[in-house]
């Protein structure tokens, strides 16, 4: 670094904003070397599993939290949802999850319970999920809109907006690789689009750099059985990509 003459010192500089854990791990590495020095070892040799997990724990250190969303959204008033909501329903699941699966609104159970997906949708989402061998808890579930629209209506343009900002950052905070659009709201918002979910669901897209696989949502697929035929070559296809990223 300093060998070639230029001043490193000068781009050399913690941004002010570093998060207190980074800095808290540098010094720690810090005084571990200079340990290391007094001990009259002039050189570490760091393996490359060494080098992954301090990436790792950096990276983990300075990424976004999905508790900060949450806190960064509070007792939300951004749009007239608030007005007639019970609670807000952030989300639920594994916080790690490599799979998200987006719903549209939370219904009437959802808005009492202050969970997604608890009512009839939620009991076929489960099945659909078991049927490929998820576990709720092993997935992360959420929707476009945090509030419940009255009457079950579907949510407005604005409403989508006020929330947009807060779904983007849960996902910068999961990291998932693979993201579920539950039925045309969700599919429609993540790919921009008008599109019918019938001519969007049966391929992957990609939103992000993340592979997206809309299909059918289950209060739909309740109204419309003979969908399920669709819906479950669907989950077929989120299992065999979901078992590609697992490397099995
Ligand atoms: N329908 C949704 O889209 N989301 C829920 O959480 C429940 C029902």
């Amino acid at each position: 670094m300093g060998q070639g003459g230029g001043d490193y010192k000068k781009w050399l500089t913690w941004p002010k904003d570093y998060p207190e854990e980074i800095l808290n791990i540098i010094g720690l590495l810090k005084t571990n070397l200079e340990y290391q020095k007094a001990l009259g070892i002039r050189h570490i040799q760091l393996t490359q599993q060494t080098m992954q997990s301090f990436k790792d724990t950096l990276s983990e250190a300075h990424s976004i939290q999905l508790e900060d969303v949450r806190k960064e959204l509070g007792d939300c008033r951004r749009c007239k949802l608030h007005a007639t909501r019970k609670n807000i329903v952030f989300g639920a699941g594994n916080q790690r999850a490599n799979i998200v699966f987006v719903g549209e609104a939370p219904g009437r159970d959802e808005d009492i319970q202050g969970k997604p997906f608890v009512g009839q949708a939620g009991k076929l989402l489960n099945l659909m999920l078991e049927a490929i061998n998820l576990r709720r808890e092993e997935v992360y579930i959420c929707n476009i809109v945090k509030c419940r629209p009255p009457g079950n209506r579907n949510p407005q343009k604005d409403e989508i907006e006020a929330c947009g900002p807060f779904l983007t950052r849960q996902l910068e905070a999961i990291k998932p690789r693979i993201i579920c659009a539950l039925g045309t709201l969700a599919t429609q918002t993540f790919l921009k689009t008008e599109e019918s979910i019938s001519k969007l669901r049966g391929v992957i897209h990609t939103y992000h750099g993340i592979r997206l696989i809309p299909t059918y949502h289950p209060a739909f697929l309740l109204r419309n059985p003979y969908k399920k035929r669709e819906a479950w070559e669907d989950m077929q296809l989120i299992q065999k990509e979901y078992e590609k990223i697992r490397g099995k």
